[in-house]
């Protein structure tokens, strides 16, 4: 099968277009021929070697859309043929690829009304969203909360889920996304270049950040006593707060059906689009890299690979 992949770490030219082994259906899994796979922040750090966790050569990639076409033993619910969408299980990387072979029990069934390349863009960006906003800061109706880069995958599907629990929705982007954000939902938006969101943004309930660094540690400034922030953009941990009023969480984002289950039902029912995509092919997943390293697209960038 053609992927791209790496077979060391690096900057963007590590990747390499061309044929890996085509992967097996194993007890429990399927094999799934990928049609749309997304670009996600992780992404590029596991290119630099931040993660280590890989035996080379690896395709990248976490997350995808496509037909399965190969079933393992003991795998009763999903068959040959089948639309399904999914996140790879946590280190696993390889969506990348013309083939994907995974745990059956963390895919799901894509919704017809729902496209591979728009499903591929919501998997990893959705479960990880939902993980934060409903199971971990468990956001309440008339609750406020501040989701920092509300441009990116995850704070898009964010501010959707948080407008559809009827919360007050804050965001932060730069100037060229403000009418984006707000077109999906956001009720306020704070352009970060021009000022300073610890000054203009407080008596928040909630705090999800999608940024990290300064931005992260900064969040506490705007939460009220007793409120609650959750990190995905910080490492495996949430960083400390420098006040002892709030709680700072860190969303274990489990790869579970019900999650990818969530999505297409938050979809079904027009609760959340797909955001904006921008559409590579797996050849240019270099270019993709540099754009998704820079940090300053909006929505997601999706390889469609067939
Ligand atoms: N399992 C997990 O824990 C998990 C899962 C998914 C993602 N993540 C992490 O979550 C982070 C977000 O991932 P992502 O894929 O959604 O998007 P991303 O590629 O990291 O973010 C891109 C967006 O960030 C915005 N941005 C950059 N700097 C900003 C700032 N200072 N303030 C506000 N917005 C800013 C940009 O908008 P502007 O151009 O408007 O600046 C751009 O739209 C990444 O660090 C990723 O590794 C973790």
């Amino acid at each position: 099968m053609k992927a791209a992949f790496i077979e060391q770490y690096g900057e963007p030219d590590v990747l390499k277009y061309g044929d890996l082994p085509d992967p097996v259906a194993g007890p429990g899994e399927v094999v799934i021929d990928v049609v749309a796979a997304s670009v996600n922040g992780a992404d590029w750090k596991v290119r630099v070697g931040q993660y280590k966790q890989s035996k080379f050569p690896f395709a990248l990639g976490r997350d995808f859309s496509g037909v399965v076409s190969a079933v393992g033993e003991g795998v009763t619910d999903l068959k040959v043929g089948d639309a399904v969408f999914g996140v790879c299980e946590a280190g696993q990387e390889g969506a990348y690829a013309e083939k994907i072979a995974v745990k059956a029990a963390i895919v799901a069934k894509k919704p017809e009304g729902l496209s591979h390349v728009d499903a591929a863009a919501l998997a990893l960006t959705g479960l990880t969203a939902l993980s934060a906003i409903e199971d971990t800061l468990k956001l309440k109706p008339g609750e406020k909360i501040l989701i920092q880069g509300g441009a990116g995958g995850v704070a898009g599907f964010a501010i959707q889920a948080a407008k559809h629990i009827g919360a007050h929705v804050v965001t932060t982007t730069s100037a060229a996304n403000q009418a984006y954000v707000r077109g999906l939902g956001a009720d306020e938006v704070i352009d970060y270049n021009a000022a300073d969101f610890t000054k203009v943004v407080s008596g928040c309930d909630a705090v999800f950040d999608t940024v990290g660094g300064d931005v992260a540690q900064k969040s506490f400034a705007v939460l009220k006593p007793g409120g609650r922030a959750a990190f995905i953009a910080s490492g495996a941990q949430a960083p400390k707060p420098d006040r002892g009023d709030v709680s700072a969480l860190r969303p274990p984002v489990g790869r579970a059906r019900r999650h990818l289950e969530r999505i297409a039902e938050l979809f079904e029912i027009g609760a959340v689009r797909a955001p904006e995509i921008k559409l590579y092919r797996l050849s240019e997943a270099a270019d993709a890299h540099r754009v998704s390293e820079a940090r300053h697209f909006r929505g997601k960038l999706v390889f469609k690979i067939r």
